[in-house]
């Protein structure tokens, strides 16, 4: 193929795989693969600088932004940077630069920080205020998503957060950070959404790009999104310091989140065992990290060495050898969930990714499968991060030798052989037989679960023995369980029993809340549980209530009003409510006094902001319990749940001590809004 042929094909396929990245958040390849292609590009490229032209993706960073949120320009290139994959790599940039310098032996010292593999986000302080959020874009012209970072509660609306800070408020500052989806929640997350029938999110960083995409602030402040910062972009009447080690220190300074695994490296050679340490530690990390970046710490000299197109000459990006690996794909067997969803399971010949093996890999749903057109006996690239489950990027299609065969999408569920149902709009198949043996398994065994009806001494055992010997029909029949039939299992001795019929008898006193969560509706986890509750008052009314009257309630859609109202017009559904009623479960809600704020909710709150608070403005502020879910008036009631209080409070605070009304400073608004960060 002629080379201007090649250089073409290059360009469109990589920018193809760049619209799907970064504009689609749904990648083709892996990164292994796209960055091979690119480093195919710059190679042609550089061999062939005549057949250079503007819009080649060597010649801009990212894809162009999204309709639907404003435009940014930013106020300088937000640059990429170029790779090195080993030792050999770093040495080689660092004799390439060489000859730029006054001495080309010349000892410099260097910061290595995690490469983050999340979203970068240019954020602009004005007088010391968050004055606007933009990603990056193209590199030149982002996307406005100030009211989306405005909800990630690490990103200071104020600089310097401390109010005793030495530091006065710069008039322009402008920094560069990424923001990222933290492993244990994203983590938590998919867990969440395994246990409320849905199906799971791919990876931490398409989620973070999905969350920060929202049009609606609502929707990111939903997920805990965290960002490290790392450089200065723009400044007016303000100097930074002259190099990076000091920069991030001053970043800390005036309160951005600045990774605490950066290291000053005073040579090469320490760079090149920052690198292996960092190799050994990728996984035990919360976030996802791709690799290292080395920046040369004097910036006066590192920006005097200029640019290679996008790329700074003063820092390089050391990949890590990825945690992709391929292996056989040997068969696909199908997972019956709890709501009956049927989840396809890649069985693999086992591999060794990262020190652990893999043998099981998650394809997410059928779509995925027919998209990605994997097929049995395919060699696949597996990628496994962090604790993430492992999941299938896609075949290694060079390698097949014909043998392999489609996957089909099941038309039956495999335990108890009913059709497979696929709701409108749903990617997931579902067997939509509630007495399917297994569903009936996984319904029990969520319902105890500690996130739902929390039974003491009933295990995933004792639900998979009880519905084999045909001692539970639904859920509702483990409170009609009776000891001397118990007594007749095997393994089910005196104690056992006592414990078993205990914890059940506990249960019953489980809050309403609790009680409909166990009940395992589609969406309804125990978040959406709680709001459904406090804003109905119990599962009767609940069980009363329109879709209309569901999504007036804040925080609930149509997609979940609709199978909430579809789950209590089913007639086994409501057997089995009754079964449950007559057994002593609570339905209704205690009197509001007792509602407390959830986790990650601040949905039925009703709040006054009073005085001057550390880091928010009063806007603010608001605007971040809207976001929660919560509300905001004017005056101080006995209806008023907290009073938001900082310096210089006034009558508002005598008000609120006056009537009893809890009173909170911006700190314990934060714990309350995310109270594991
Ligand atoms: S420095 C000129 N530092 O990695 C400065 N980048 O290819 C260029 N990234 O998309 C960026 N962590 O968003 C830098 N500590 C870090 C980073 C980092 C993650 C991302 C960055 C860019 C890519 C560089």
């Amino acid at each position: 193929m002629p080379i201007e042929q090649e250089i073409a094909q290059l360009r469109d396929e990589i920018n193809f795989h760049l619209y799907r990245y970064h504009v689609l958040d749904a990648p083709l390849i892996s990164d292994t693969e796209y960055d091979a292609l690119y480093r195919r590009l710059l190679a042609l490229e550089q061999a062939n600088p005549e057949l250079v032209t503007a819009d080649s993706p060597t010649q801009r960073a990212g894809a162009d932004p999204l309709e639907g949120f404003e435009k940014v320009t930013h106020p300088a290139p937000i640059l990429s940077l170029a790779n090195a994959f080993n030792e050999a790599d770093l040495r080689a940039w660092r004799t390439r630069i060489g000859r730029l310098l006054p001495d080309p032996d010349m000892t410099l010292d260097y910061v290595v920080e995690p490469k983050l593999d999340g979203l970068t986000v240019v954020l602009t302080y004005e007088n010391g205020r968050f004055s606007q959020g933009a990603t990056r874009g193209n590199g030149e012209v982002g996307e406005d998503i100030t009211q989306n970072l405005r909800t990630i509660v690490a990103l200071p609306k104020r600089i310097p957060v401390d109010p005793n800070s030495e530091l006065t408020p710069p008039p322009t500052l402008v920094v560069r950070g990424e923001v990222f989806f933290p492993l244990d929640k994203f983590e938590a997350l998919n867990a969440a959404r395994l246990a409320a029938g849905e199906p799971i999110y791919m990876n931490p960083r398409n989620t973070a790009a999905g969350s920060l995409r929202q049009l609606d602030p609502a929707k990111t402040a939903e997920r805990p999104l965290t960002l490290y910062c790392y450089d200065w972009i723009a400044w007016e009447g303000v100097e930074p310091p002259t190099t990076q080690w000091q920069r991030l220190e001053r970043l800390r300074q005036y309160g951005f989140p600045v990774s605490p695994d950066s290291r000053h490296c005073a040579n090469l050679d320490e760079v090149a065992v920052a690198y292996s340490d960092w190799i050994a530690k990728r996984n035990t990390i919360n976030y996802e990290v791709d690799g290292v970046v080395v920046k040369i710490n004097e910036r006066p000299l590192a920006d005097s060495l200029g640019f290679v197109g996008k790329d700074p000459r003063g820092a390089v990006a050391m990949k890590f050898p990825a945690q992709e690996k391929t292996t056989k794909l040997l068969d696909v067997v199908v997972n019956v969930g709890r709501t009956g969803i049927l989840a396809p399971t890649a069985v693999l010949e086992p591999i060794e990714i990262g020190g652990v093996i893999v043998r099981n890999a998650t394809l997410h749903n059928y779509d995925e499968i027919a998209r990605k057109d994997v097929r049995l006996g395919d060699t696949v690239l597996v990628k496994r991060a962090g604790d993430v489950i492992p999941y299938i990027i896609g075949p290694v299609v060079e390698l097949r030798d014909g043998s392999e065969r489609p996957i089909s999408t099941p038309t039956h569920c495999p335990v108890c052989g009913e059709p497979a149902v696929r709701p409108e709009g749903e990617v997931a198949i579902y067997c939509d037989n509630l007495s399917c043996p297994e569903q009936l398994v996984r319904r029990v065994e969520y319902f105890v679960s500690r996130g739902a009806m929390d039974v003491d001494g009933f295990g995933s055992q004792t639900a998979v023995l009880l519905a084999e010997k045909g001692l539970i029909h639904d859920i509702a029949d483990i409170y009609y369980l009776e000891r001397d039939t118990l007594l007749t299992l095997e393994g089910f001795k005196d104690k056992k029993v006592d414990n078993l019929l205990n914890g059940v008898a506990a249960s019953k006193q489980q809050p309403p809340a609790r009680v409909l969560t166990a009940l395992g509706i589609r969406y309804v986890g125990s978040v959406v549980a709680g709001l459904l509750i406090d804003a109905l008052g119990g599962i009767d009314q609940l069980a009363a209530a329109s879709v209309e009257r569901l999504q007036e309630i804040e925080g609930i859609g149509e997609r979940t009003a609709v199978a909430v109202t579809s789950w209590f017009a089913n007639e086994r559904n409501r057997a089995v409510l009754e079964k449950l009623r007559t057994a002593g479960l609570t339905f209704a809600a205690a009197p509001p006094a007792t509602a407390t704020a959830r986790a990650d909710t601040l949905a039925g709150l009703t709040f006054v902001i009073t005085g001057t608070l550390p880091t928010l403005s009063r806007d603010e502020a608001k605007a971040l319990i809207e976001a929660h879910g919560g509300k905001v008036t004017g005056s101080v009631s006995k209806n008023t749940s907290y009073l938001l209080a900082g310096e210089k409070a006034g009558s508002k605070l005598s008000k609120a001590q006056s009537l009893g009304v809890p009173i909170l400073d911006e700190a314990s608004l934060m714990a309350l809004l995310h109270p594991a960060i």
